[in-house]
């Protein structure tokens, strides 16, 4: 149990129609297709802040429950995820062109990704709310995280994952108790297979519930707090359904409303595999939703999703900062894994390997100049990328 501050949570409210929704029945998304965004009371946090800063001997993320959607701190269901370091580049940096470049290492989580968080998030609240029994499409580290948290909750887990998925994240769903259906095809075929079940449990598939995102959002919070409440230039995310990236967008209106930082924000720079690109394809075309990227392929798994649900959140999180996309050549991943493992001593996962390339394109066309102060996320660590190895 986490014994802790209470949270502020006021309403569900849709960023696109603007309608508001209770908090607290079983939540799924707007009934004009957008994703929901949890609204707090944010003056009351700034009282309790007032009071006393975010406590500063808990070291994970629930050190802001003030902002985190869970009322019952018995229905806290954490491993100690978050408040993971942000270390700071010894060589990484340099050799791709920075003169100081951070890195957040999610790699340190509870099950090996940052999708700890939103999972630890989600499961805790929907528990809250009488969830008994969840199901995820996913490619591999948020179902691992999920049947995880769920084993935690004491609840079941039905996990989907394309066949394709290297062995480890079967074994490790299963070793916690899950149960594991293959499907051929990418994360959106899986989430059809689960979809079309139709069993009664609480659906926890990305941007289809509110509170996954509501842990990412911490993300945002750790960078600043690490940096004494300052924001960096900009800041490298590696993107396929778009949880962090909103979340990390959504953490800095929320700082600035508390006063916990002024206007200023980072450009967010989204990273996807050339093989799978809708996001960049979009922000190219300068178009309002993301197109259905037809058989998108990467060894970067997490990246492989074709169809992001929360479109215009993505994109309008990467165009309000001023920041960007960038596609990077597949063939580059196994290659800038094993020389950035060398580089800086970090096992980086596929996916953050796309990060990194995408940050060097991003120096290499002068989007991202010497001196800026950078951030990049390692999503999770490489062990289980079998495949790769
Ligand atoms: C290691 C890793 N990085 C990045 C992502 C993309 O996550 P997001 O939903 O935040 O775009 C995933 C998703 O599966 C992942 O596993
Ligand atoms: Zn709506």
């Amino acid at each position: 149990m986490v014994s802790l501050l209470i949270s502020h949570i006021s309403h569900l409210e849709c960023p696109q129609c603007r309608r508001k929704h209770s908090p607290d029945t079983l939540a799924t998304y707007c009934i004009c297709g957008s994703p929901l965004f949890v609204i707090y009371d944010l003056i009351g946090v700034q009282e309790d802040l007032a009071r006393d800063e975010f406590p500063s001997d808990m070291n994970s993320m629930w050190r802001y429950s003030q902002l985190l959607p869970v009322r019952s701190p018995s229905c806290v269901v954490s491993l100690g995820e978050g408040w993971t370091p942000l270390l700071l580049s010894r060589r990484l940096g340099k050799h791709i062109g920075l003169r100081m470049l951070r890195i957040k290492d999610e790699a340190q989580n509870p099950t090996m990704s940052f999708k700890d968080r939103g999972l630890s998030a989600a499961i805790s609240r929907h528990l809250e709310l009488g969830a008994k029994t969840f199901a995820l499409p996913s490619a591999g580290n948020a179902a691992v995280s999920a049947c995880a948290y769920a084993a935690a909750a004491g609840l079941k887990a039905h996990i989907f994952m394309p066949d394709d998925t290297p062995e480890p994240f079967f074994e490790q769903c299963e070793m916690y108790g899950a149960i594991t259906t293959r499907v051929k095809g990418t994360i959106s075929e899986a989430g059809k297979v689960m979809r079309d079940k139709n069993e009664d449990w609480t659906d926890l598939s990305t941007t289809k519930e509110p509170y996954r995102v509501e842990g990412k959002k911490t993300l945002g919070f750790e960078i600043c707090e690490q940096m004494g409440w300052s924001v960096p230039d900009a800041i490298v995310c590696p993107t396929g359904g778009g949880t962090a990236i909103i979340g990390i967008w959504k953490a800095f209106d929320e700082l600035e409303s508390v006063g916990l930082i002024g206007p200023e924000r980072p450009r967010m720079y989204a990273a996807q595999s050339g093989g799978c690109a809708p996001i960049v394809h979009a922000i190219e075309k300068g178009i309002d939703e993301i197109e259905d990227w037809v058989n998108g392929e990467t060894e970067a798994l997490g990246l492989r999703v074709p169809s992001p649900f929360a479109s215009r959140l993505i994109l309008s999180a990467i165009r309000n900062s001023n920041g960007g996309a960038v596609a990077v050549a597949e063939q580059e991943i196994r290659p800038t894994r094993k020389t950035a493992a060398r580089l800086e001593g970090l096992d980086f996962c596929p996916e953050a390997a796309v990060g990194i390339c995408g940050l060097r394109n991003l120096i290499e066309s002068g989007r991202i100049d010497y001196d800026e102060d950078v951030v990049l996320i390692n999503t999770g660590s490489g062990a289980r990328y079998t495949n790769l190895k």
